[in-house]
C-alpha cells in the first residue's frame, strides 16, 4: 500500500499529442520546422494531427478519470499562447488549457502543469535560440503570464521538462529540434535552460500564489563496464554531464568542477554570469524526475557503439566524451533498446535524497515501448509494459519505505504519442491509439494501473 495522498498520475506534452498546429492563432515551433525536413523523423511522420488532443481533449480527461488517476502532467505550447515567443500573448491559445484544466478540476484530477515541454516558438530560435541568454529571459516573461493566468486553478508546475534533452539532442547531436551540432553552443544551451528554469521561479514566485514549484530531471545511473582506469572515467564524464550538471546546478548552486574542466576546450564559460547560479538554485518544492533507464559506459578507445543510438543520422550529445561507448549491461530492453531496470531507480533516488537538499521527490515520467498491437477481439495485451511499470512501482514503494521522500509516479505516457525524432512508430501509452481513426483503447497495464490506483497499492493484479 502507497502512503494516503501518494500522486497516481499520467504525462504527456503538447507537442506530441495535440495536433491542430495553425488553429487559433498558434505561431511555429522549432518541431514544426524539424519536422518539415527530409530525414529528421523516422518515416517522415509529423505532428499535424498528432492524436488530435486539441480537440478531443474531453474525451481523453473523461479516459484519465476512468482510470481513477489523481493527477494529470501535461505541458502547455509556448507557440500557441505567445506566437512569436515574444511580445502579444494569444488569448485563444492560453484559454485551450483554461478549458483543459476545468475539464480536469471537474472530475477532481490535479493538473500538474509543464512550462516547456520542447517546443521553443520558430522566432526565438532565428534569434538565437537557447544559445543565446535572451531566450531565458524571454521564458521567464512567458512563464511569468502563464502563471498569472492559471495560478488560480493550477497548483503544481514545472519549469524545463528534462534540459539535458533540449540542450545536448537539439544542439548537439542534432536529433532534436533545431537540429544543430554545435557543441560550443549546446553547452550555453544548457547553461541557458538552467538559468531560464532560475528565473521563471523567481517570477512565479514573485506572484505570491500557493503554487507548488519544480524543476524537472532525466536522470540515469552510470556504471563502468569494467574496474579499468578509462571506464571509471568514463562513468564519472558521462554522469557529470547526465546528471551532475543539471542537479548540481538546480539543488547546490554550482556547476561540477570536473565537468567544467573535461569542457575547457569548448569555451571559456563566460556566459555563466555572476548571480547565475544563484539564481538557478532558488529554492523548490518538489524535484520532477524522468527515469527510463541505466547507462554502462566504457572509455576504451572504439568502444561499442552506443546503446541508446538515435534513431537518424546524427552526431554525439555528450560534448567533450564523444569516445564514450555505450555498453549493452545484458538486461532485457524495450523497444527503444532502452535497458530495464528497476533497480537503477532505487539507486538514483537513493543518490539524490542522500547527496542534495532534501526536498519532495516525484516519479515525472517512467514507461516503456513495446510494439503493441490490437487483438481481434479489440483488446490490447502489453504484459511487458505492465510488468515494467509494476516493478517500478515496486521500487517506489521500497523507496519509499527506506525513508526517500518520493510523493507521486506519473506514468509516461497516458496515450500513444509522436515519439518525437521515432515518429508514431514508438508506443508509450498505457492507452493504445489507432492513428487512423484517433480510436483509443485502453491496453492491458492501463487497466491493471486503474486497479492499483483503486487500491493505493499494488494488491490487485489485472495479470
Ligand atoms: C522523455 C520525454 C518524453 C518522451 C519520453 C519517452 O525524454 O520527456 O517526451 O519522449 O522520453
Amino acid at each position: 500500500m502507497f502512503p494516503t495522498g501518494f500522486v497516481w498520475g499520467a504525462a504527456t506534452s503538447a507537442y506530441q499529442i495535440e495536433g491542430s498546429l495553425s488553429a487559433d492563432g498558434r505561431g511555429r515551433s522549432i518541431w514544426d520546422t524539424f519536422c518539415g525536413q527530409d530525414g529528421r523523423i523516422v518515416g517522415g511522420d509529423n505532428a499535424d494531427t498528432a492524436i488530435d488532443h486539441y480537440n478531443r481533449y474531453r474525451d481523453d480527461v473523461k479516459l484519465m478519470a476512468d482510470l481513477g488517476l489523481t493527477a494529470y502532467r501535461f505541458s502547455v505550447s509556448w507557440p500557441r499562447i505567445q506566437p512569436d515567443g515574444s511580445g502579444a500573448y494569444n488569448a485563444q491559445g492560453l484559454d485551450f488549457y483554461k478549458r483543459l484544466v476545468d475539464e480536469l478540476l471537474s472530475y477532481g484530477i490535479d493538473p500538474w502543469l509543464t512550462l516547456y515541454h520542447w517546443d521553443l516558438p520558430q522566432p526565438l530560435e532565428d534569434a538565437g535560440g537557447w544559445p543565446s541568454r535572451d531566450t531565458s529571459k524571454r521564458f521567464a516573461d512567458f512563464a511569468a503570464t502563464v502563471h498569472a493566468e492559471l495560478s488560480d486553478r493550477v497548483r503544481h508546475w514545472s519549469t524545463v521538462n528534462e534540459p539535458w534533452c533540449s540542450a545536448f539532442l537539439g544542439y548537439a547531436s542534432g536529433e532534436h529540434a533545431p537540429g544543430r551540432r554545435e557543441p560550443a553552443a549546446a553547452l550555453r544551451a544548457a547553461h541557458h535552460l538552467n538559468l531560464a528554469h532560475g528565473l521563471a521561479v523567481q517570477a512565479m514566485r514573485a506572484q505570491n500564489a500557493d503554487s507548488q514549484i519544480g524543476g524537472c530531471v532525466n536522470v540515469y545511473p552510470v556504471t563502468p563496464a569494467t574496474g579499468s582506469e578509462a571506464d571509471q572515467d568514463a562513468a564519472r564524464r558521462i554522469d557529470g554531464l547526465q546528471n551532475r550538471f543539471f542537479l548540481d546546478a538546480l539543488l547546490k548552486g554550482a556547476y561540477p568542477e570536473d565537468v567544467l574542466a573535461d569542457l575547457g576546450h569548448l569555451s571559456d564559460m563566460e556566459f555563466i554570469q555572476d548571480g547565475d547560479l544563484a539564481t538557478i538554485s532558488a529554492p523548490l518544492d518538489m524535484l520532477l524526475i524522468n527515469y527510463y533507464s541505466r547507462f554502462t559506459v566504457s572509455g576504451a578507445p572504439g568502444g561499442a557503439a552506443s546503446a541508446a543510438a538515435a534513431p537518424t543520422d546524427s552526431g554525439s550529445p555528450w560534448i567533450g566524451s564523444e569516445h564514450v561507448g555505450f555498453v549493452n549491461g545484458g538486461r532485457p530492453v524495450t523497444s527503444m533498446g532502452w535497458e530495464v531496470d528497476d533497480s537503477g531507480l532505487y539507486e538514483i533516488l537513493r543518490r539524490i535524497a542522500d547527496e542534495y537538499p532534501r526536498v519532495p521527490l516525484y516519479i515525472s515520467e517512467n514507461g516503456a515501448a513495446y510494439d503493441d498491437e490490437i487483438g481481434e477481439d479489440g483488446s490490447v495485451h502489453d504484459p511487458e509494459r505492465l510488468a515494467y511499470i509494476e516493478a517500478h512501482l515496486r521500487t517506489c514503494h521500497a523507496a519509499i519505505e527506506s525513508g526517500i521522500p518520493l510523493q507521486g509516479y506519473f506514468a509516461w505516457s497516458l496515450m500513444d504519442n509522436f515519439e518525437w525524432a521515432w515518429g508514431y512508430g514508438k508506443r508509450f501509452g498505457l492507452v493504445y491509439v489507432d492513428y487512423e481513426t484517433q480510436a483509443r483503447t485502453l491496453k492491458s497495464s492501463a487497466l491493471w494501473y486503474a486497479d492499483a490506483i483503486r487500491h493505493g497499492g499494488l494488491l490487485g493484479r489485472a495479470q
